[in-house]
């Protein structure tokens, strides 16, 4: 019989030194930290200078495969979630794959779902497991988003920042999982071009995103419980994309759960797009937040548009 159960062995992370504050941010545009953390509930930010995408995900990745202490032959794949990989070919997937010696002959590939990224890295490696006969993956959410941000528009650069967090996770029988993936094309409210017609910046109408982020990732948590058969009040855990804690807030409300449950770290690192939950998890992790046996649910939204939750059992 396959097995459908998912449980996160260990985690990583890497976020550049490199720290932008608000006040750093209103010298050069106009802007002010008021307005900044009074709408957004953002600090700081981590900026890359002289790391890349890859450099910033292998470090995540090196941290979880060392605290993971497994064979690393019985990995059976390697999914990165970015929006914007250093090259289009090789993947960053395959330069893990290679840098870190992992297996010859798994799947190894990048994929872009935005912000929800990491819950579809997620999926798809647990799909990919299950027909594998191996036992572990490695997923990753990295960004270098300052790269992407014009910083003369003060509705968007003031927003992201940069970062890498990374899992190992293994398939097994007694965690349970359950997940929904979702998109709705859209290419208005939240778009970066590539480059291709010079345009390379983030464009967004924030608040069309705050109402599709709101009622989605809300709906995305009733599924889960609804699939998972537990209730909210049964969950340890809500870990949330981080995009801005007014939405965190509404989201906790829609959902009739304390705040308290719903971690928070986007003060330290802004949006970090796929790389926010998994950055979330790591922190809980090394504070030892995270038990065996909690359970948990993590959501994401984002370009595409697109969303992705899990339920996960730790
Ligand atoms: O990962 C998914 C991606 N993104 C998101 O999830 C973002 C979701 N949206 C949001 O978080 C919020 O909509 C924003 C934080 C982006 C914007 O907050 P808002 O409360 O929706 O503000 P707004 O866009 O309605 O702008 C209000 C005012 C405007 O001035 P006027 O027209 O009222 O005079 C803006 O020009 O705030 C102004 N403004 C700023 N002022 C100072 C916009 N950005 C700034 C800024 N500093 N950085």
């Amino acid at each position: 019989m396959l097995k459908e159960g998912l449980r996160i062995v260990s985690t990583g992370h890497y976020a550049p030194p490199k720290v932008v504050t608000n006040d750093d941010l209103s010298k050069i545009v106009d802007t002010n930290d008021e307005w900044i953390s009074s709408r957004t509930g953002i600090r700081r930010r981590h900026f890359v200078e002289e790391q890349t995408n890859l450099s910033m995900a292998l470090a995540a990745v090196s941290e979880a495969l060392e605290r993971a202490d497994i064979d690393k032959s019985e990995i059976g794949a390697c999914i990165v979630a970015t929006v914007k990989p250093d090259n289009l070919t090789p993947s960053m997937a395959c330069m893990i794959q290679a840098k870190l010696g992992l297996p010859e002959g798994i799947p190894c590939m990048d994929i872009n779902a935005a912000c929800s990224g990491f819950t579809y890295a997620m999926v798809t490696a647990r799909g990919l497991l299950m027909q594998s006969g191996k036992k572990y993956g490695v997923i990753v959410g990295s960004e270098t988003l300052s790269r992407m941000l014009d910083m003369t528009d003060r509705s968007t650069c003031v927003l992201f920042g940069d970062g890498a967090g990374a899992a190992v996770i293994e398939l097994n029988d007694t965690n349970k999982f359950c997940y929904v993936l979702g998109s709705r094309g859209n290419d208005e409210v939240l778009v970066c071009p590539n480059g291709n017609t010079m345009e390379r910046f983030v464009h967004m109408v924030g608040s069309e995103v705050f109402k599709f982020a709101v009622s989605t990732v809300s709906k995305a948590v009733n599924e889960l419980l609804e699939k998972a058969s537990v209730s909210a009040d049964d969950i340890d855990y809500f870990i949330c994309h981080q995009a801005n804690l007014r939405i965190i807030e509404s989201v906790a409300k829609k959902v009739k759960q304390p705040l308290d449950k719903f971690y928070v770290n986007l003060d330290e690192y802004g949006n970090t797009s796929s790389a926010s939950i998994p950055l979330v998890m790591n922190e809980m992790n090394e504070k030892g937040m995270l038990k065996a046996g909690m359970k948990i649910i993590c959501v994401g939204f984002g370009g595409g548009l697109t969303w992705g939750g899990a339920y996960l059992e730790w």
